[in-house]
Formats: structure tokens, C-alpha cells, sequence
């Protein structure tokens, strides 16, 4: 079997084991769906008819959820371009097509059953000993924008919601700053449940790699029916999480990167700017989000874009 075909039939054995845990759509990047639209050189050698991937070019309708200006929260249209759209490719055995988004009832009883999945989850049996809550994710589904964390602390594990101790004040002032509020955003982890401190009564602790690839599956199904136009990654963890990359955040962060199709721009965590309060570090924060408000089409005013600058 040539690596090609071993190539494939991986593949396929991926695809229909997320079908078998009932997906029904993968989200796929319009890059790779023009790669795979192109014939490799020597020719397709399809041994599965049934498996085989086509895809129809109807252009997907584009969806206008409205993002609330700087200025009093008055909504503001920014249309989401066809071309930005992750393409929904069908998974073996399923009448292939491009699927249009989920309509909104579709969608919340999608995500509604994805939350029901991950609240049971006993993948990590001494994380579901130890956890009080599944810290599944807070937010509007139909937000544009997006941001993942490392793993819940202690407080988000007591409330069941993601960012909500000092780190998380921090992170939900630095999305006021933007003139967005809190809910108008959807927040995660890496991880959705709180890395266990045997026999420490304080503290936390790094994901390990297997906690993070257990995990993992429920974001990727939460950002496919999200479909957010931007992910913000907080911190080398969520970095190393979601790329794989260990680089450092220092060299990573404010370059674009490329999520499941989806831009996504890597910053600091806001714990590191509890830690350093210095204004230099503040301000690379700030620059990062100033980037992704203009890839969002936000307005910037001279006093936002002025943040953080020394007098
Ligand atoms: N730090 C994180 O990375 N996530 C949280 O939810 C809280 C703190």
C-alpha cells in the first residue's frame, strides 16, 4: 500500500469514527478544499467508492450575526465573506456536499447535545474524580470571535465557567476595551476540566500532552459549529494545545496563525500580566487585540488605538 493510500484509509478510519460519536460534518479550510478539488500528481486510485469526497460549489449564503460597535453597543454589521467560511465537507457514506451553517435551532440543539457529552466526560477518570464542575465554555455561539485558555483554576472549577477568578477579570477587561462585552465572545480551555493538585491544597498545574489530546475533540466540535472569524490563544499552553507548537508565546505571539481554517492571533495569558504589571507588557496585549479588531472590521478609535502608550 502506497503512503498515499495509508494516508487515506487513516483518514477515512478518523472520519468514520467521529461519524460513529454522531458528527455528521467536518469543518474543512477553503485552502484545503480548493487542494482537494486539484487531482495529485499520478492520479486518484479510489479502492472505497463509498468514501470518496466530493464537494459542490455552492456558495455558502453568508451569515451577518451583528458584533456591537465601541460606541454603545449599537450593532454593527460586519458581513462574514463567503471565502472565510470553513466549508462543511460530508463524512463516508454521507451524501457529500458543501454544506450550508446549521440553522440556529440545528445549531444550539448541536451545541446543546456537544455540552451534554463533554458534562459526563470520564475520558480522564482522575480529573472526573477530582473535579467539582465540567468547565465547558461560556459565551454566544454565533460569536465572531473566540478565546482559549489553558485549563480551569480553582474558581472555575467551584463556578463551572471559564475565566472568572483575578485572570479572568483581567481577560474580561481587556474584551470591554475593545468596546465588546463579555457575552457577545465565547471563552474556553484546552482543557475542560481542572488539572487534579494530589495532596497540595493550592496551585495548579500544566495540562499533560494526554489530558490535552482526550480533550481536545469537544473544542474542535466547539469551534466548528461556532465558526468564529478569529480565535485569540492565551498563553504557551493553549498555544502548544492547539498547534502543537512548544515555541515560546514571547516569538509566537502577534503573528497570525491558521486554526481549522479559522486566523488566530497567540497573546500572553492575562495571568502573565498579573505577574508583570509593566506597562510595555500591557501594551503587546493590547497591540495583538488591536490586530484582531481591524481582521474584524471593528472600529478603532484614536483613543483605543493610543492604550497603554506611555504619556
Ligand atoms: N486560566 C485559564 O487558562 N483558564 C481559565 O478558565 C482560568 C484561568
Amino acid at each position: 500500500m502506497s503512503a498515499y493510500d495509508e494516508l487515506l484509509d487513516a483518514t477515512i478510519r478518523h472520519l468514520e469514527d467521529l461519524k460513529s460519536h454522531g458528527a455528521r460534518y467536518v469543518a474543512v479550510a477553503p485552502e484545503t478544499l480548493r487542494a482537494l478539488a486539484q487531482p495529485p500528481v499520478g492520479g486518484f486510485q479510489i479502492s472505497n467508492p463509498k468514501s470518496r469526497i466530493e464537494t459542490v460549489a455552492t456558495p455558502l449564503p453568508s451569515a451577518q450575526p451583528a458584533i456591537p460597535s465601541a460606541v454603545g453597543h449599537s450593532p454593527l454589521v460586519i458581513p462574514r465573506p463567503a471565502a472565510e467560511q470553513p466549508a462543511l465537507l460530508a463524512l463516508p457514506g454521507e451524501t457529500a456536499r458543501v454544506a450550508a451553517p446549521l440553522d440556529p435551532q440545528a445549531k444550539a440543539a448541536a451545541f446543546a447535545a456537544l455540552r451534554e457529552r463533554a458534562m459526563a466526560c470520564v475520558k480522564c477518570p482522575h480529573l472526573a474524580a477530582s473535579r467539582k464542575n465540567v468547565v465547558f465554555g461560556v459565551g454566544n455561539i454565533d460569536a465572531h470571535l473566540m478565546f482559549i485558555g489553558e485549563a480551569p483554576g480553582a474558581d472555575e472549577d467551584a463556578q463551572g465557567e471559564p475565566f472568572v477568578g483575578r485572570a479572568g477579570q483581567l481577560l474580561t477587561k481587556i474584551i470591554q476595551a475593545t468596546g465588546l462585552r463579555r457575552g457577545d465572545v465565547y471563552i474556553a480551555n484546552i482543557l475542560k476540566c481542572r488539572p487534579d493538585t494530589p495532596g497540595q491544597s493550592a496551585g495548579n498545574r500544566k495540562p499533560t500532552a494526554e489530558e490535552m489530546a482526550a480533550c481536545i475533540p469537544y473544542l474542535h466540535e466547539q469551534i466548528d459549529l461556532i465558526a468564529p472569524r478569529v480565535i485569540v490563544a492565551l498563553g504557551a499552553v493553549a498555544i502548544e494545545g492547539l498547534l502543537g507548537k512548544a515555541a515560546g508565546i514571547t516569538k509566537l505571539r502577534s503573528h497570525w496563525q491558521t486554526y481549522r481554517g479559522i486566523p488566530l492571533m497567540p497573546t500572553y495569558h492575562p495571568a502573565y500580566l498579573l505577574r508583570n504589571q509593566a506597562l510595555s507588557e500591557k501594551r503587546k496585549v493590547w497591540e495583538d487585540m488591536l490586530a484582531v479588531m481591524e481582521k474584524l472590521g471593528m472600529p478603532v478609535s484614536q483613543k483605543q488605538r493610543n492604550y497603554f502608550l506611555k504619556p
